[in-house]
């Protein structure tokens, strides 16, 4: 099936830089992207889409998610407003301990329920591709319940979604030292021989896993045949980047609290960052990550959204993409960026996804906008018109 996206006002390609073309048409046949530019429309024979006045930008890609889980947490984020830290909560049981045990309590079938229908509302957000982590199981029959989940998702949803197994903390009742070792010899080996996750991701941190714990699970997973990913100095500067790159991560998430030496092993390396402007927005951090540094160092900088029900409930992309400039101060053209081409080197996947280009898969949102930056600006608004992935279209509104 052939579809003409026609006559849009700007056309974000992504191609070196925002690649912006302007008064442009799309042809797509069936999964993928066929021509893009000043099109000789005549004798198009298919579904044509009228894109007069609008912007088109390549699908939008969420690269840091925790999707699958069971329950919230509204109760800790009314007590962090009264002025009590994530941190405590962690240590006084709560946390991601509480939503491990409502995650462990719902059934395989409760979770895919609760995962398929919250994919049901990021889609009409613009998100085409979605990276989602395990990480409230902890003990191995539990991760394998929620990774089973994700896949499932992969199977039976319109998004290409990306598995990731995430060690996320310590269980209770158990000795650090032993749950490494369980890590090391009995959950990654067995999530690797099932093939549920393409990356291993870790929460090296204040309150989760020190830098060596961090690096002899991540050189295990590696050793295995996982890519790497690592959360890390989301709430004090453990040293994660500069580990990240050490370990030939291919993200590092969060980074609030990074310096520029850990910038700069991160651009030695090539270790793409990916921040969270939504987290900093629910922990009302006061520091923020080093983007001119970021910026300066040439690394491709991703958003993502980290989805979670303790330090960010938006799900919404567009939404991310305003906080990138409200709380990041993120210029415009490199919040887009963000979210669709630097995303999709988060992901590995830049090669298919994040940029409208000959052969790039078909995936796109169309904006109700005549102006780019319009996107950041009318916070608000839900601003999108039409979402199309491989060739499809999965979203329309009405009007
Ligand atoms: O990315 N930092 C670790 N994990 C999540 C929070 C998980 C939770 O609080 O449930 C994050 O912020
Ligand atoms: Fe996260």
């Amino acid at each position: 099936m052939a579809i003409l996206l026609k006559q849009a006002r700007q056309i974000l390609t992504m191609n070196d830089g925002l690649g912006l073309i302007q008064d442009g048409s799309v042809l797509i046949e069936n999964d993928i992207i066929k021509k893009v530019g000043r099109l000789n429309e005549q004798g198009f024979r298919g579904r044509v889409i009228d894109c007069t006045g609008c912007v088109v930008t390549p699908g939008l890609i969420d690269a840091h998610t925790h999707l699958v889980f069971a329950g919230t947490r509204e109760d800790e984020f009314a007590m962090r407003l009264e002025g009590i830290k994530y941190e405590t909560i962690a240590k006084k049981g709560g946390g991601i301990l509480r939503t491990v045990a409502m995650t462990r309590s719902a059934s395989e079938d409760e979770l895919y329920k609760l995962a398929a229908e919250r994919i049901k509302m990021i889609i009409r957000h613009g998100t085409t591709t979605i990276e989602i982590k395990s990480g409230y199981g902890l003990s191995l029959s539990e991760e394998l319940k929620i990774l089973r989940v994700i896949n499932k998702l992969k199977d039976n949803t319109p998004l290409d979604v990306i598995p990731t197994y995430l060690v996320h903390t310590i269980p209770r009742f158990m000795k650090r030292r032993d749950y490494v070792d369980m890590q090391c010899e009995e959950i990654l080996p067995e999530v690797a021989r099932l093939k549920l996750a393409e990356f291993c991701d870790i929460f090296c941190d204040k309150t989760a896993f020190t830098k060596s714990e961090s690096e002899k699970i991540l050189k295990k997973a590696k050793e295995l045949g996982f890519a790497l990913k690592i959360h890390t100095d989301e709430l004090a500067n453990v040293g994660g980047a500069k580990l990240a790159a050490k370990l030939g991560c291919v993200s590092a998430e969060h980074l609030i609290y990074t310096t520029k030496s850990g910038i700069n092993a991160m651009k030695k390396a090539g270790v793409i960052p990916v921040l969270l402007p939504g987290t900093s927005l629910y922990l009302q951090t006061e520091r923020k990550p080093l983007i001119k540094d970021f910026m300066e160092s040439g690394l491709p900088i991703a958003i993502a959204s980290d989805f979670n029900p303790g330090t960010c409930m938006i799900y919404s992309m567009p939404k991310i993409i305003s906080l990138a400039s409200l709380v990041y101060r993120m210029p415009v053209e490199l919040a887009l960026m963000a979210a669709t081409i630097n995303a999709a080197r988060a992901i590995r996947k830049e090669d298919r996804v994040g940029k409208i280009k000959h052969n790039y898969q078909a995936d796109f949102v169309i904006w109700n906008v005549d102006d780019y930056r319009k996107i950041p600006y009318q916070f608000g608004e839900d601003l999108i018109k039409v979402v199309i992935k491989k060739g499809k279209i999965i979203y329309e509104t009405n009007s």
